[in-house]
């Protein structure tokens, strides 16, 4: 078993450590604040690349391996999480579903500007009643000979209003359950879309989370994603993959935790030496770190199955559910060993602690991976 990265693979890193460190860190507190969305700094996330990486070249992508992007997205998180949603929703829902399912005309006409980075996509599954339970579609796409009639709301949108291609999911009939649903690629300026209000969140503030209606909106046919009834395969086999973004986004929100909890420590004294030197504190930076050395381990082995072209379903939400798990622990411990300090912005532990909570939300809670897995051994 070979444990080292390959030389692209560190570089990748480095370049994704030299951007959080130069571009997202300066301001990362005041745009959390005002929960401002980081316009310039996807702006530059895109030039270099970030934002399709891992999409072939052939559509315009960095053709990077799953690795790289776990190693990427592990550096963003650790500064701005808010950034590294943005970039997770478009590698590994967007442009991945669009390259592995997409027709070729689908491909040049909405990928190929995604994967340049030159567009942001959204994935619109979730619904007022159908979070956890995503058969439960009520939006509806009415088949009208050369178009669909797409009528209903979406909830708690990544991207909502940054994003200009959505990839939607709704019922085309009903009475077939989850077999009935479709997906769809939809121009969010098409007539009939309208977006709630900025969702005022609990941590990721700086990404842009509305609510989307749609009424009377025309989606030409050839927009439909596969075949007729693909679409809750598709929501699911698009998540597989999501998962991996998401539980390296924790893993990332873990390990800045612990490095700023390291560095503290060792500058902090209390009872007359750095608390570093009482086992109390001590022994928390133990027990982080071993969480994080497994949950590098979940992410890396889901990504190596990606890449390896074997079913990563299984690892995937077992890194998803331990990863998140393990970030709010350890982002928990961080504001603990930092004591008051811990508690105020200035430390970003507070902010990551308040990050880490929805990891453990979206993209299928933990409670919804540990279905995923149980149903996988118990079947
Ligand atoms: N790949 C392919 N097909 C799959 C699949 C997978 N991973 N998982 C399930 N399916 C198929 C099943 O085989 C089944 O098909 P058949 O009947 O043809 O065999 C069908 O889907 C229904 O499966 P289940 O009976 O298992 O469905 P269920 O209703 O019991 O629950 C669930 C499935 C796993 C709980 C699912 O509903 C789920 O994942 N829910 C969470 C949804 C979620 O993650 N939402 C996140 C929104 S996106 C987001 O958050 C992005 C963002 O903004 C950051």
């Amino acid at each position: 078993m070979n444990f080292n990265f390959t030389e692209e693979q560190k570089m990748i890193q480095q370049a994704a450590k030299d951007f959080a460190v130069r571009e997202l860190l300066p301001d990362v507190i005041e745009r959390d604040t005002k929960a401002e969305f980081p316009t310039a700094h996807i702006k530059k996330l895109s030039e270099l690349g970030f934002l399709g990486m891992m999409t072939a070249p052939e559509y315009d992508g960095g053709g990077m391996d799953t690795i790289s992007y776990v190693l990427a997205m592990e550096e963003i998180s650790k500064v701005d999480a808010s950034v590294s949603v943005i970039m997770s929703v478009c590698n590994s829902l967007v442009n991945w579903g669009l390259e592995t399912y997409g027709t070729e005309a689908q491909k040049e006409k909405y990928l190929k500007p995604l994967a340049r980075g030159e567009k942001i996509g959204a994935f619109l599954l979730s619904e007022p009643e159908a979070g956890s339970d995503a058969t439960k579609q009520r939006t509806t796409a009415e088949d009208k000979g050369d178009y669909y009639l797409l009528n209903g709301t979406k909830n708690w949108i990544t991207n909502a209003a940054s994003a200009s291609v959505y990839l939607v999911i709704a019922h085309t009939n009903p009475e077939k359950a989850h077999k009935g649903i479709n997906a769809f690629i939809v121009e969010k300026d098409s007539p009939g879309i309208t977006l709630g209000p900025h969702e005022d969140k609990m941590g990721m503030r700086s990404s842009d989370t509305h609510s989307v209606m749609f009424t009377d909106v025309k989606v030409p046919k050839e927009n439909r994603i596969g075949e007729d009834g693909f679409g809750f395969s598709f929501a699911m086999k698009t998540l597989d993959g999501g998962r991996i973004g998401i539980a390296s986004q924790a893993l990332g929100l873990a390990s800045g935790a612990l490095e700023r909890s390291i560095q503290y420590a060792k500058e902090r004294k209390a009872f007359g030496t750095e608390i570093a030197n009482h086992q109390a504190i001590a022994f928390k930076i133990a027990d982080m770190a071993v969480k994080i050395e497994n949950a590098r381990n979940l992410c890396l082995k889901a990504a190596w199955l990606k890449d390896n072209k074997q079913p990563y379903g299984l690892m995937s939400a077992m890194a998803k559910q331990y990863c998140a798990d393990i970030a709010m622990e350890v982002t928990t411990e961080a504001v603990q060993i930092h004591g008051g300090y811990g508690y105020v912005k200035e430390y970003h532990v507070e902010r990551l602690m308040r990050e880490a909570k929805l990891t453990q939300i979206y993209e299928g809670t933990s409670e919804i991976q540990k279905i995923v897995i149980s149903r996988s051994l118990l079947k």
